[in-house]
This record gives C-alpha cells, sequence and structure tokens, in this order.
C-alpha cells in the first residue's frame, strides 16, 4: 500500500508565465505566493491511504460538516528545499519533518502518514516545480505539508476520512524588516501550552490559541511573544513559531523539552553545530528571573530564536508587566551570527555537509 502508492500527475493547464515566476523570485517574502502544483493523498478507514495525485494547485471542496471546520482535527510541517551551487536541488532533514509529521497525527488521534510517502510528495512536487526555487541566498521553496479531517459529520470523535496535501512557497525573509534584532514580550497572562496539551505537536489549534498574545505583544510594541511554563509562568519555553537559545560565555542553552514546546528540527540542528564549533551545550530549564539577572551581570550575552520559517534570529529587547531591557547592546551577537552562518552555508551548499542532514530526493 505505503511507498508503492503511484502518484497521477496531472499538469496545470495554465502555469505561471516564466516572467510572473522571475517576479515572484524576486521578492518572494514569506508565504504570500505559491507554486503551481500541489500533492493530495487520502485516506480512509476501508483503504488506508489511496488516491496520490499531483495536480494543479486550486481551492479545496469541503463539505460544511467536515470534521476539521468543527473540532479541528489539522496538523501541518514545515520544510526547506534550497538551490544548491551545482543547480541541484537538496531539502534540509526531510526525515525529520516526516516522523514529527507522524508523531502530531499520533498526538491528534489522526492516522500516520508513512515517512515514504512524506518524502515522496516533497520528492513529486520538487519535480514538478522545479523552477520556483530560487537561487538567491536567504531564499528557498517553502513546503508546507499539513493533514486535515475531511469525514461530514458532527459526532466528537476521531473522523474516519482525511487529507494530506503539499503546497510550496518561494520564501524570504520571515520578518518584513529582513535579518534585525526582534524584541519580545514575556506572557504571564496567556499561556500556549500545559502539561499533557498538545504543545509538542504541530497542530493548528496551537496557532490558533497564539494570536490573542502575539496581538498583545504587537500592543507592547513588541515583535513576539515569549511564552513560559504554564503552571509557574517563569520558565522560558519558546517564542511564537521558533525555539530559543541563550548564550552564556562558552556556553549555548536552549529549554530542554518538557512536553509543551516544539522538538524544533533547526533546535536539534543547531546543539549539534554548536558543538562543533567548539561550544558547549546544555539542554535545561531556564527561569525568567535567570534571564534578567544573567543579563544584568553580563553573564548573558546573546539570546536568539531559531526555526525553519525564520532560521536564526537575534533577541535584541525583552519586556515584561515589570520592565524592559536590552539584551548586552541589542544587536547580533558573535555566537548568533557563526551559527547563522554555518547553518545556512550548510543549506546552501557553501559549507561541507558533514551530518549528511541534506537531501537530494
Ligand atoms: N516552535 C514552534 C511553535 C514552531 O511552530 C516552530 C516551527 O516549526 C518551531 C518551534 C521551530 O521548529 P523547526 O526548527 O522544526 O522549524
Ligand atoms: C516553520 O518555521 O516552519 C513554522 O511552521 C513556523 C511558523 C511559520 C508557523
Amino acid at each position: 500500500m505505503t511507498s508503492e502508492l503511484p502518484f497521477t500527475r496531472t499538469p496545470h493547464p495554465h502555469p505561471a508565465t516564466p516572467e510572473r515566476v522571475a517576479e515572484v523570485l524576486a521578492k518572494p517574502g514569506f508565504g504570500q505566493h505559491f507554486t503551481d502544483h500541489m500533492v493530495t493523498i487520502r485516506w480512509n478507514r476501508e483503504q488506508g491511504w489511496h488516491d496520490a495525485e499531483v495536480g494543479p494547485y486550486s481551492s479545496l471542496a469541503l463539505d460544511p460538516a467536515a470534521m476539521v471546520l468543527h473540532y479541528g482535527q489539522a496538523i501541518f510541517e514545515g520544510l526547506k528545499a534550497y538551490r544548491q551551487p551545482d543547480g541541484s536541488i537538496a531539502s534540509f532533514r526531510p526525515e525529520a519533518n516526516a516522523e514529527r509529521f507522524r508523531s502530531s497525527a499520533r498526538r491528534m488521534a489522526m492516522p500516520e502518514l508513512p515517512d515514504e510517502l512524506f518524502l515522496e510528495s516533497v520528492r513529486q512536487i520538487l519535480a514538478v516545480d522545479d523552477r520556483w526555487v530560487p537561487a538567491a541566498e536567504e531564499e528557498s521553496l517553502y513546503l508546507r505539508p499539513f493533514m486535515i479531517s475531511t469525514e461530514k459529520g458532527l459526532g466528537v470523535r476521531p473522523a474516519s476520512e482525511y487529507l494530506y496535501v503539499l503546497i510550496a512557497s518561494p520564501a524570504g525573509s520571515y520578518f518584513a524588516g529582513g535579518v534585525r534584532p526582534v524584541s519580545v514580550w514575556l506572557s504571564t497572562e496567556y499561556v500556549r501550552a500545559a502539561p499533557g496539551g498538545t504543545g509538542a505537536a504541530k497542530f493548528a489549534g496551537n496557532y490558533a490559541a497564539s494570536l490573542v498574545a502575539q496581538a498583545q505583544a504587537a500592543e507592547k510594541g513588541c515583535d513576539q511573544v515569549v511564552w513560559l511554563d504554564a503552571v509557574e509562568r517563569r520558565w522560558v519555553e519558546e517564542m511564537g513559531g521558533m525555539n530559543l537559545f541563550f548564550v552564556m560565555g562558552d556556553k549555548v542553552i536552549t529549554p530542554e523539552l518538557t512536553g509543551t514546546l516544539l522538538p524544533g528540527i533547526t533546535r536539534s540542528s543547531l546543539l549539534r553545530l554548536a558543538s562543533d564549533l567548539g561550544l558547549s551545550v546544555e539542554e535545561r530549564r531556564i527561569s525568567t528571573d535567570e534571564w534578567e539577572k544573567a543579563n544584568a551581570s553580563g553573564e548573558l550575552t546573546e539570546v536568539f530564536a531559531c526555526g525553519t520559517a525564520a532560521v536564526i534570529t537575534p533577541v535584541g529587547h525583552v519586556k515584561h508587566a515589570g520592565g524592559e531591557f536590552d539584551i548586552a547592546d541589542g544587536g547580533t551577537g558573535p555566537v548568533t551570527k557563526q551559527l547563522r552562518e554555518r547553518l545556512t552555508g550548510l543549506q546552501h551548499g557553501h559549507v561541507a555537509d558533514t551530518h549528511g542532514w541534506m537531501t537530494k530526493l
């Protein structure tokens, strides 16, 4: 059934003109433009995974009683494909996204898409939409796989029909201002995830629930919200869509995976790259108190956030209900810069891929 599932291919009848593709790639932004095609695969209880198709990018037809519209069974992934110096395309650790997608599915009582099918869907979209992969530095093709429940019915239970979709979008900088230090708001009023909840899953509802806190951060004049633990509201968890790292001397510290934060693939990669650079790495709890004190004493020299969309983004300023402070001089520190160069160099094929992370599907 699984890896042998044949993909039918229907080319787009009116693909974008070369001029239009060039126009989009000249200024891709983030998540605003989509390629000509998409991949869809269906699942139901009787047939398992079936009807794998590559077809024109188009609207989805859903019954108004489709369960996803009412009870929200929806998960997604985010990964990138990069143009290599020889013109080929490689994606960054897609097997890790395939595995996390299965883990998110398990948490939401959805069927697990076999890794071979996930990877094949990536291979298929890159084959038909190759010309949409940008070549410029800092640019890539962002791939967005997702799965929703499509069964018609209002009973609250795991659905018996699902749709997997993969769409692709040329991507430049995630933040409108390009790469520059961001300011963050420490949220104590709202929390993202509680023990036993859905925080470790890439579940759509986590993002819906985050929006009011992101709006509050914006009201406070900050770019992003930093989530704290739900119980004591003092342990730093992550940012909206990014994991966090703290640099103290030659130590690089990131909050440990407690089940309430997303196990970022960039996070795990940077732990390895930081070790490669001779830095010592720690995964442990870090409190807002420690953050502020280590900053005041000068022990804390840099903070940065990381994720597929945001790459590595320095944090320059912190605001909370009781005050605000700059991180060091509020700029981009040397460790942040070095890790960013190493990671993006590897992804774009300028730095040796010693960990075997780049996959040519
Ligand atoms: N945390 C959250 C909540 C995210 O949505 C993301 C983005 O995927 C990350 C962290 C970073 O994960 P990754 O590095 O796998 O993109
Ligand atoms: C990603 O980095 O891929 C994300 O999913 C973060 C955000 C765009 C939701």
